[in-house]
């Protein structure tokens, strides 16, 4: 059954049914800065947008710099905050290859200081951004809710909480599970990958030596295989590995599309945590979904961003003043 078709209505059926349980009151509010700074969207957006004109990566490093922040201690911009003597921050924990573009969130922090002291924290900004970045790349926009405080504690051994591209379904599952996010919002973030790039060493094991029976991941288009193993020829081993190789994570790595979802269908998906998505009857109709109907994945997307701005939110901390060091 779960290998059929679905219509848009009974996805939305089930949908309801499996978030029923998990509707939880935010404090967060669209409206939290309309009195003391409401010129922050404006602030914020002009910053990102200038930004991603000169450098086309910072999509992608925004998106997925709001994802791991809200995946480690809550959105509290703790994986903007730099190590200090005794203290090694997020930042510098091992899966911080690829997220960069911290300077954005620092550049639109100094004007908002100059524009209204001491008011937007450094995790509001970021949830902005994330919302500004997915929509100045043709994905949908939305008011983000804000209100967050920033923690005082960033530490580089909590990464390792972050999901691995190496992780299956069930872990998939159990690692958002323990954020208060469902199925379905783990396989609609999954989406934030039709954004940008990937090292060769993030995905290289599924082409050298992958098991006893096959040398490459046999869930893998063969074609698409062949030509990942060209950009990546040397099996896994630190002294063998290019680190600027890589691939981009769909066919139009700067659009927000459902391109994601169609590259999974036909065996493209880069990371194998990306494509047991169709392997598993729990997610394979969640991607069949998105990939025939891009409205209802901006939809969901939206709705799962909103959750995932929700993870950890606290009134505990503070409104830094520089988003690298506690106040
Ligand atoms: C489901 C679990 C996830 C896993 C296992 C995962 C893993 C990864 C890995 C390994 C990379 C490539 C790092 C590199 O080699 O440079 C990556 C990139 C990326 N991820 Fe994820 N990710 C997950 C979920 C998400 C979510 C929820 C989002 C956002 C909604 C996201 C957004 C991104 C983006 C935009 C990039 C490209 C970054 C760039 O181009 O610099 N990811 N992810
Ligand atoms: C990543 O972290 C490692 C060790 O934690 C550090 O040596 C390296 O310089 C960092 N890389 C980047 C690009 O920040
Ligand atoms: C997922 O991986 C875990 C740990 O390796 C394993 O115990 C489990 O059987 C796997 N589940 C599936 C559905 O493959
Ligand atoms: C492939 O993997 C097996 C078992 O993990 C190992 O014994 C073998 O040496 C590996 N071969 C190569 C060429 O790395
Ligand atoms: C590493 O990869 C980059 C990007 O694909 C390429 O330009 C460069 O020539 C490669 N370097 C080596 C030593 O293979």
């Amino acid at each position: 059954m779960a290998l059929l078709p679905y219509s848009r209505s009974i996805f939305l059926i089930i949908s309801l049914l499996l978030t029923l349980s998990s509707i939880s009151a935010a404090e967060l509010d669209a409206h939290h800065y309309d009195k003391t700074c409401p010129q922050v969207e404006k602030i914020i957006s002009e910053t990102v947008q200038r930004a991603s004109t000169f450098d086309p990566k910072v999509p992608a490093r925004i998106l997925r710099m709001f994802f791991h922040d809200c995946f480690i201690r809550g959105c509290d911009a703790s994986i903007l905050l730099d190590s200090s003597v005794g203290n090694k921050a997020e930042k510098d924990g091992p899966p911080n290859l690829s997220v960069h573009s911290f300077y954005v969130i620092d550049e639109a922090k100094s004007k908002l200081e100059k524009a209204c002291p001491h008011t937007v924290s450094c995790a509001d900004i970021i949830a902005i951004a994330a919302r500004d970045v997915v929509a100045l790349s043709g994905g949908p926009s939305w008011d983000v809710l804000k209100g967050r405080k920033d923690g005082r504690i960033s530490k580089a051994s909590e990464t390792v909480n972050l999901p691995a591209p190496t992780l299956n379904v069930s872990q998939l599952i159990q690692s958002f599970a323990k954020r208060g996010l469902g199925v379905k919002d783990m396989v609609t973030l999954s989406g934030g990958h039709t954004l940008g790039f990937s090292h060769c060493s993030s995905f290289q094991a599924r082409l050298h030596n992958f098991s006893f029976l096959h040398d490459i991941d046999p869930t893998l288009n063969t074609q698409f295989a062949l030509n990942l193993k060209k950009i990546c020829p040397k099996p896994n081993t630190n002294a063998n590995t290019n680190f600027s190789a890589g691939q981009f994570l769909d066919s139009t790595a700067s659009v927000f599309d459902n391109d994601y979802y169609r590259q999974l269908l036909a065996g493209k998906g880069l990371f194998s945590s990306d494509q047991s998505l169709v392997g598993d009857h729990r997610t394979r109709w969640i991607v069949e979904a998105f990939a025939k109907d891009q409205s209802l994945f901006f939809t969901e997307f939206v709705a799962s961003m909103l959750k995932l701005g929700n993870v950890g939110v606290s009134e505990n901390g503070e409104v830094r003043l520089n988003c690298k060091v506690v106040n």
